[in-house]
């Protein structure tokens, strides 16, 4: 069974309380380093253009978890090493469930759909930094993350039928994200699309030239700094609270998030700092 919210709900500290750069975990197939606060998960099969088999599918929940449980950690940035975000699942790992029975077929499907859960229900903000291309499950990766800022080349594309099979564990997320009816022309036909189609249908917000993706994250980060660390994480649990009740549920629920907050210390803080016209606690630290 995949994360709930709250098991892993913890205080963070500030974005940084010293510059400090954490020592890398070791992974085979991705990276994850973490300093000022930003831990940075970096897919590492370029040679594949980042495509994911068992291992990395694991990993990649691993990291997740561990990010989202770190107190040290404010911010997940998720890229791709080499010239590829991600060409999706692998297809030499997908060539060889050809002579595995249907139970470890559907074994390998959940263990994939408990990674997307994973990173879509990680407490922290996430970024997913997207150049080359993001196919199948790579468009999957981005559906997860809550900002996405994509590379102006990038090529998108759910491209499952093209292969004859379906674009099925990614399916409830990137539903979730474009919506029915763009879900319907894109699944169906596995046709590739720019940029300019990704921030039309909701799927990327922020797009930069190559060599500027950079800048454009960390113009994010910034943004992300100067936000309540306890409140953006609320903030991005409650949209999903929200979106699983009805009005007379939501109602309840937001009026007891938001009276919360603003007795929390966090809310006294900023709301304190505005007045006096100096910078909050956490932008100072
Ligand atoms: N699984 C396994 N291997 C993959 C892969 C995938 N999803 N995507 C790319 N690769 C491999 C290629 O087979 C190639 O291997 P080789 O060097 O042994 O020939 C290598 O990565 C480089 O691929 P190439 O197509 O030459 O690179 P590119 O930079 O020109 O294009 C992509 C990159 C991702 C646009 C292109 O490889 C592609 O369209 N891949 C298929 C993606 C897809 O349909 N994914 C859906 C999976 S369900």
């Amino acid at each position: 069974m995949g994360p709930h919210w709250g098991e892993r709900w913890s205080h963070p500290r500030a974005f940084s309380s010293s510059g400090r750069t954490r020592p890398a975990m070791l992974y085979q197939h991705l990276r994850l380093e973490t300093a000022d606060g930003v831990a940075r998960v970096t897919l590492d099969r370029p040679d594949v253009r980042n495509a994911f088999n068992a291992d990395l599918i694991r990993e990649l929940t691993d990291a997740f978890a561990r990010v989202g449980a770190d107190p040290h950690v404010r911010v997940v940035v998720l890229a791709g090493e080499g010239k590829t975000f991600s060409g999706g699942a692998d297809l030499n790992w997908m060539r060889a469930a050809l002579d595995c029975t249907e139970d470890e077929n559907i074994e390998d499907a959940l263990a994939m759909s408990d990674m997307f859960r994973t990173i879509d229900r990680c407490p922290k903000p996430t970024i997913a930094r997207v150049h080359g291309a993001a196919l199948g499950g790579g468009v999957g990766l981005c559906a997860v993350c809550d900002i996405v800022i994509a590379a102006n080349d990038t090529v998108f594309g759910f491209t499952e039928v093209k292969l004859g099979i379906l674009p099925a564990v990614i399916s409830p997320f990137a539903i979730a994200k474009i919506g029915r009816s763009h879900a319907r022309a894109l699944f169906l036909t596995g046709e590739r699309f720019g940029v300019d189609r990704a921030m039309a249908i909701g799927l990327v917000h922020h797009s930069a030239d190559p060599q500027e993706l950079d800048v454009a994250v960390d113009r994010i980060l910034s943004e992300l700094k100067t936000a309540g660390p306890r409140a953006s994480q609320i903030a991005k649990r409650m949209i999903e609270e929200v979106c699983e009740v009805d009005y007379d549920a939501s109602r309840e629920l937001t009026a007891k998030r938001i009276a919360a907050q603003r007795v929390s210390a966090e809310g006294q803080e900023g709301i304190r700092a505005f007045l006096d016209k100096r910078k909050a606690e956490w932008v100072r630290a």
